[in-house]
C-alpha cells in the first residue's frame, strides 16, 4: 500500500471529478483565447500552466495562446544598451527596438514550443502530442505620429486572419501568436499584447479570454477580490489599466465571458474553468440588472410595461395619480436603466394576507426567471413583514402561479377590504400560496 494516497483524498478527487463533469462537457469544443505577458514566462509556476493547457486541450478545448514580451525586449534592450523610449505609456519602436522585439519573439516562442514537446515518462506531459503552430496570421498598421511623435514600428492590429487560425484548431493543434504583425508592405510592427489578445478574440468569436496576470483578478476599493461581474463593475474596478483594458474591452466587443488568474498560483487555470467558484475573477458580458423598490421617477416606466397589457385586460388598469400614490408598495427590475419587470406587495387592514399584484415581466425579457425572481423577493418580503399567505388574482396565468405553490380558492377566503374592491366583470380567479 506504499505511495497510496490516503482514502479521503481519493473520496475528495472522486467528488471533484464528478462535480467538474458539468464544465467538461461545456467547455468541450470551444474556443479559448489564453493570454499572458513576457512577465509569466518567468514565473516558477509557468511550467504548471503549460501542463494545465495541454488537460484543456486534452478535453477537446480549442486553445490559442498570446504571449507578450516586455521584460524580454527590456532585457535585449539593457543588453545593446538601447535607453527604452514611450510616449504616454506606448513604446517607440525604431529600427533597433524591432530588433530586440523581433529577437525576444523568436526566442519566447521557441521556448513555448520546447515546453509543449516535453514528454518524459511520469509527467503530466507524458503521452500529450502536442503541436503548437504559428504564422503570419496578423495584419498591423503603424500607429503613426501622435502629438508630433512618430511611433515608427509600433503598431496596431489591422486583421487576423481567423480562418485560417480555425484551420489548424479544426485539426487539433495549439495556436500560438506573437505579438507582432505584418504590414503590406512586407514590415513588422510591435503590437500590444492586450490588443493582439482583444482583437483575436473578437476575429475568432472566442468563447473566452482568460488573462493571466501577476494579479489574480479585478479589486474592489477595498482591496477585496471581485469574483465576479458584469462590464459596469469592472470599469469601475481597481485594476493595472491595461489589464482592465484587455478583459473589458473584449466583452465589449462582443466574447461573452473574459477572466483574469494569477499566473504564479498553481492550478488558477483549472479551478477557475472547472469550479463554481473559480479563483480569479470572471467578467461576463450581462449588463446590470437590479431589482430595487420604485421611486416616483420610475413611473413612466412602469406605465409603459404595465399599459400593454391593461389594453389587453390581462391588468387591471391603473392610472399614474394611483401608481404615484401606491409607488413604494412597487418593486421593480431596472436592466441599463429601462424598466422590465414589476411587482407590487399590497397590505390588507387586520388581515394575514398580503396581495402580490401587477407582476409583469416585458415581452422581450421573459423566461428568463426574472418573474420568479419578483415572486421570490415579494414572498420574503412578506414573510419578513409577518403574513402568513400571499394571494393574488389573476384572469390569464392561473397555470404561472399553480406551478409556483398557489392554490385556487373561493373568493370569501381572501380579505374583506378585497373582496369589497372586487371586480365581478374581469372575474379573475384567486389563488393563495400559505408563506
Ligand atoms: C407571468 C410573467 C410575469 C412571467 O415572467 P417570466 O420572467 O417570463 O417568468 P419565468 O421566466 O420565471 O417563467 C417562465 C415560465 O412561465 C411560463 N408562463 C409564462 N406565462 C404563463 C402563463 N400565462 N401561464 C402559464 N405559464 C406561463 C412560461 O412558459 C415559462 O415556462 P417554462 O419555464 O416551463 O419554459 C410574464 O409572463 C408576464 O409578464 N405575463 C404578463 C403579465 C401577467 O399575466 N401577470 C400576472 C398578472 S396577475
Amino acid at each position: 500500500m506504499k505511495g497510496m494516497p490516503p482514502v479521503s483524498d481519493e473520496l475528495s478527487y472522486v467528488k471533484w471529478f464528478r462535480n467538474a463533469a458539468p464544465y467538461i462537457n461545456n467547455h468541450k469544443g470551444k474556443t479559448f483565447v489564453l493570454m499572458f505577458g513576457g512577465d509569466a514566462l518567468h514565473d516558477p509556476n509557468f511550467a504548471n500552466i503549460v501542463h494545465d493547457i495541454v488537460l484543456l486541450q486534452s478535453l477537446g478545448v480549442r486553445l490559442v495562446l498570446i504571449h507578450g514580451a516586455r521584460p524580454q525586449i527590456e532585457e535585449r534592450l539593457a543588453l545593446r544598451g538601447t535607453t527604452p523610449r514611450f510616449h504616454k505609456n506606448v513604446r517607440l519602436t525604431d529600427e533597433s527596438v524591432i530588433h530586440a522585439v523581433k529577437d525576444a519573439v523568436g526566442s519566447i516562442r521557441s521556448d513555448i514550443e520546447a515546453m509543449f514537446s516535453t514528454g518524459i515518462a511520469n509527467s503530466p506531459m507524458h503521452g500529450a502530442r502536442i503541436k503548437v503552430c504559428g504564422g503570419n496570421f496578423v495584419a498591423a498598421k503603424p500607429i503613426g505620429v501622435i502629438d508630433g511623435v512618430d511611433h515608427e514600428r509600433t503598431g496596431e492590429v489591422r486583421k487576423v486572419h481567423a480562418e485560417s487560425i480555425k484551420q489548424l484548431l479544426d485539426d487539433g493543434n495549439i495556436v500560438l501568436l506573437s505579438p507582432i504583425g505584418y504590414s503590406g508592405t512586407g514590415e513588422v510592427f510591435n503590437l500590444h499584447v492586450e490588443d493582439l489578445a482583444v482583437s483575436a478574440s473578437v476575429a475568432l468569436r472566442a468563447d473566452k479570454l482568460v488573462v493571466l496576470s501577476s494579479q489574480n483578478g479585478l479589486h474592489d476599493e477595498d482591496g477585496q477580490l471581485v469574483r465576479q461581474c458584469n462590464l459596469a463593475q469592472a470599469k469601475s474596478c481597481i485594476a493595472e489599466q491595461r489589464l482592465r483594458h484587455a478583459v473589458v474591452g473584449a466583452c465589449e466587443a462582443g466574447v461573452p465571458r473574459s477572466h483574469i488568474i494569477s499566473y504564479s498560483e498553481d492550478g488558477a487555470l483549472l479551478r477557475e474553468l472547472f469550479t463554481r467558484e473559480g479563483c480569479g475573477t470572471l467578467v461576463s458580458q450581462d449588463p446590470y440588472e437590479s431589482l430595487r423598490p420604485a421611486k416616483l421617477d420610475d413611473i413612466p416606466g412602469i406605465l409603459a410595461l404595465l399599459q400593454p397589457l391593461e389594453d389587453q385586460g390581462v391588468l387591471v388598469k391603473r392610472s399614474r395619480e394611483l401608481l404615484e400614490n401606491d409607488v413604494n408598495k412597487f418593486f421593480v427590475i431596472e436592466l441599463d436603466g429601462l424598466i422590465i419587470g414589476c411587482a407590487a406587495l399590497y397590505h390588507y387592514d387586520g388581515s394575514d394576507q398580503a396581495e402580490l399584484a401587477c407582476i409583469t415581466v416585458h415581452p422581450d425579457y421573459r423566461e428568463g426567471s426574472r418573474g420568479e425572481r419578483l415572486l421570490e423577493h415579494i414572498e420574503s418580503l412578506a414573510k419578513r413583514e409577518g403574513f402568513s399567505r400571499l394571494f393574488v388574482l389573476t384572469t390569464r396565468t392561473a397555470h404561472w402561479f399553480q406551478e409556483r405553490g398557489f392554490n385556487a380558492e373561493a373568493l370569501a377566503n381572501l380579505p374583506q377590504q378585497k373582496q369589497a374592491l372586487y371586480n365581478y366583470q374581469r372575474n379573475s380567479k384567486a389563488f393563495i400560496k400559505p408563506l
